[in-house]
């Protein structure tokens, strides 16, 4: 083997890769004999280029980076944007709306999540539900009609494509309804039901390498501008976009904008909206919209997703917004699916507008407004976006389930709730995007309190997240 393959290879295996000049620079430091210093240096990066190696020299010889003078360019400027989408959507049109429609959305729920449970050590052995016998059994499957008895044990039947069986679970503390779980228990034939030991969720791995990028960039991460309510904080929102313009400090970072849902107010979303509508036509909305993100400086590329409160489909997954409105914005701006999964500069992104949350508050014991960073955990454990059917969020039958959570992301962002909250679980940055709209009669009358004007920036060189007000 020759050395530069065998250089690469062994840094592999330590989960560290490395560009060809990168090689080169340990080849002049000795070789494979500099390996172990090299692994203790850069071994934390995952990734190691060449400019930052570079970059980490100027450094040491004491030549700090310039600083920038008024007259300089925001460093965001200098770089190329790196956007890829991570996801084919062209299979969103509802086709039909009958049973098997949606008996086959369930089946690619299961297919997609039993993959994930095949893969856990524990359920290594698990046997289709048709064959189950006697003693210690380990099954994977759907489940259903979730009952709490008196004494606070859980009963439920488990199903998957070969059958169904009755579940019994002393220990347990909540299970929904459609959740995609392997279960290890004891199976008695004379009560015909499994006596469950443990629940095994899909589950999300810990993130062992460092994440962050040699540039020296950022995203701000925002939901739920609301263009065209009476209530929209048009002063704040003005603070903020003048921020990213003038692109001092953070600003100067910026290099996307992205932007959860609820884009505008809509029209006829809930009862007698119109009274606090300052535009009552949502294609004016979205024209006000447009002329927003074009005073944008134009190295910042728009990331957005539609939710509940706009033109496309209630029902989810909700596609990009249509092509006429589309029209009205420029060549900057993504127009997404709701959930859409993207990648920016390696970082993998999941952003879901977050509907479910409503329902999950009420569903998952022990949860608040003021919990939705635990209740993103579960979304990312349970390995679904929408975790049980038949709540507030309405789906689309589609041979594809997109709610289900198949690529581990780095980002998690959801919207909705106008709170907001950020928190780090397994390596994952959880976002909960806050909102540019003051408190409506709605949520007044749901005694809910919104925090508005508050802005994620997470810097992909540190990978840190900076929250900031306007
Ligand atoms: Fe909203």
């Amino acid at each position: 083997m020759s050395l530069r393959k065998e250089i690469v290879e062994r840094l592999l295996k330590q989960d560290i890769l490395v560009e060809p000049e990168v090689v080169d620079y340990i080849i002049s430091h000795g070789g494979l004999s500099y390996l172990p210093e090299f692994i203790e240096k850069y071994g934390e990066l995952g990734v190691v280029s060449a400019s930052y190696l570079e970059r980490k020299k100027e450094e040491k010889q004491g030549e700090k980076p310039v600083e920038k003078s008024v007259f300089t360019k925001p460093e965001a400027e200098e770089y190329d944007w790196d956007f890829k989408l991570l996801m084919d959507f062209g299979e969103m049109k509802v086709r039909g709306s009958g049973v098997e429609d949606f008996r086959n959305m369930f089946l690619d729920r299961y297919n997609r999540l039993a993959r994930i449970l095949r893969g856990h050590h524990q359920l290594r052995g698990h046997v289709d539900i048709s064959k189950i016998s006697r003693g210690e059994v380990k099954l994977i499957g759907m489940v259903d009609e979730v009952r709490i008895t008196s004494k606070g044990s859980l009963i439920f039947s488990l199903e998957d494509p070969t059958g169904k069986v009755d579940c019994y679970s002393p220990e347990a503390s909540f299970l929904l309804n459609d959740e995609v779980v392997g279960i290890i228990g004891t199976y008695n034939e004379n009560t015909q039901r499994v006596y469950v030991k443990e629940i095994i969720r899909p589950g999300i791995p810990l993130l062992r390498r460092k994440r962050g990028i040699p540039e020296n960039i950022s995203a701000v991460i925002i939901s739920d501008t609301h263009i065209g309510s009476k209530m929209f904080l048009e002063k704040r929102w003005k603070k903020f976009l003048g921020w990213l313009k003038e692109g001092k400090g953070d600003a100067a970072t910026v290099k996307y904008l992205i932007i959860g849902g609820d884009l505008v107010d809509g029209i006829g979303i809930y009862p007698n909206q119109e009274e606090e509508l300052e535009v009552l036509d949502i294609y004016k909305q979205y024209e006000i919209f447009a002329t927003y993100l074009e005073e944008l400086p134009d190295y910042i590329k728009v990331i957005m997703i539609p939710g509940n409160h706009d033109i496309v489909r209630n029902t989810e997954p909700q596609p990009p917004l249509p092509a006429e409105i589309q029209k009205l914005f420029n060549g900057n701006v993504e127009s997404l699916p709701n959930p859409a999964i993207f990648a920016i500069h390696g970082y993998k992104f999941l952003m879901y507008h977050g509907t479910s949350l409503n329902d999950l508050v009420e569903m998952i014991p022990g949860m608040s407004y003021e919990k939705i960073g635990e209740i993103m955990k579960y979304m990312l454990e349970m390995r679904h976006l929408v975790p049980t059917y038949g709540g507030k969020v309405s789906l689309a039958p589609l041979p594809r389930d997109f709610l289900t959570v198949d690529v581990v992301p780095d980002v998690f962002i959801t919207g909705h709730v106008h709170a907001f909250s950020y928190q780090k679980y397994k390596g994952i940055h959880l976002i909960n995007a806050s909102c540019w709209q003051a408190q409506t009669k709605y949520q007044k009358m749901m005694n809910f309190n919104p925090d508005p004007g508050k802005v994620g920036l997470l810097n992909f060189h540190t990978d840190e997240l900076k929250i900031l007000s306007f």
